[in-house]
């Protein structure tokens, strides 16, 4: 077996929980957590599984760029520092039990359930649910379900509208920037309490990489993105040092 780099290694602390693209440990100040970017990727809920060499580096640098990018326009965000090349360092919060998708173009599993073309323009966003469940393969929830199986009260989930539509707009900009079309992507919110837990705040929370969005070179059409590795496209590993180098982003 071939030795794991030194920036695979993982940190000592207790291990939380296990996902498909990260490890969680806990921090070493109360309230705090350490995201682990692995380099795994799956797709289909875990039906086909692989590796992308580098991919847990740049996830881990691209979530830390668009955080701090997010955090100065004024969205509360679980980050609190990027700690080397595949850790950082983000506030515990409890995960609202929902998958809050964006869609700016019509794809993926939009265009197959509903018959569309992937690559339509929308004619405003849509903000879609679905129940973070992966037994069942996070089906597909309306507004009315969120609320009347209290996964989320009526306050947080304008809460949540407002701060997708705010991210939405600013994100389309970012990576418009950089020649890029923001088409669809995931976010998860966490409900972050005070120290007495009397109160809490909702903040974002999770990651924002091209393992959770879409991204499309705005010139050629070309997929940035997971779709390369979920589609069998090739080339996932430049797509994703691509996405890297436009950003900015030193590897
Ligand atoms: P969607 O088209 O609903 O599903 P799929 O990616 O399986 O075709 O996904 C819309 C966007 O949200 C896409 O960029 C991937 C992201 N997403 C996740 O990252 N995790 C999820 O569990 C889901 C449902 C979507």
């Amino acid at each position: 077996m071939p030795s794991k780099s030194p920036t695979e290694e993982m940190p000592k602390g207790e291990k939380l929980y296990e996902g498909k693209a990260k490890v969680l440990f806990r921090g070493e100040d109360a309230g705090t957590i350490v995201q682990y970017f692995k380099d795994d990727a799956t797709a289909f809920n875990a039906q086909k599984k692989g590796t992308i060499t580098g991919k847990g580096i740049i996830n881990n640098k691209v979530t830390e760029l668009v955080m701090i990018n997010l955090a100065r326009i004024g969205i509360p965000t679980h980050f609190i520092k990027r700690l080397n090349d595949r850790e950082q360092l983000v506030r515990e919060v409890e995960i609202v039990p929902l998958e809050v998708i964006v869609r700016n173009v019509v794809a993926g599993t939009m265009a197959k359930r509903l018959g569309i073309e992937e690559g339509r323009r929308l004619a405003r966003p849509i903000i879609e649910f679905s129940l973070k469940d992966d037994d069942l393969g996070d089906p597909l929830i309306a507004e009315e379900h969120v609320l009347s199986l209290e996964l989320a009260d009526d306050e947080e989930l304008s809460e949540i509208f407002d701060m997708t539509h705010q991210i939405n707009d600013f994100l389309r900009g970012f990576f418009a920037s950089v020649g890029i079309e923001l088409i669809d992507f995931k976010l998860e919110y966490g409900r972050l309490y005070d120290e007495d837990e009397m109160g809490y705040c909702l903040i974002l929370a999770d990651e924002f990489s091209p393992d959770n969005c879409r991204l499309w070179d705005i010139e050629t059409g070309k997929k940035l993105d997971k779709d390369r590795f979920r589609r069998d496209l090739g080339g996932e590993v430049e797509a994703y040092e691509e996405v890297a180098r436009r950003l900015g982003i030193a590897l």
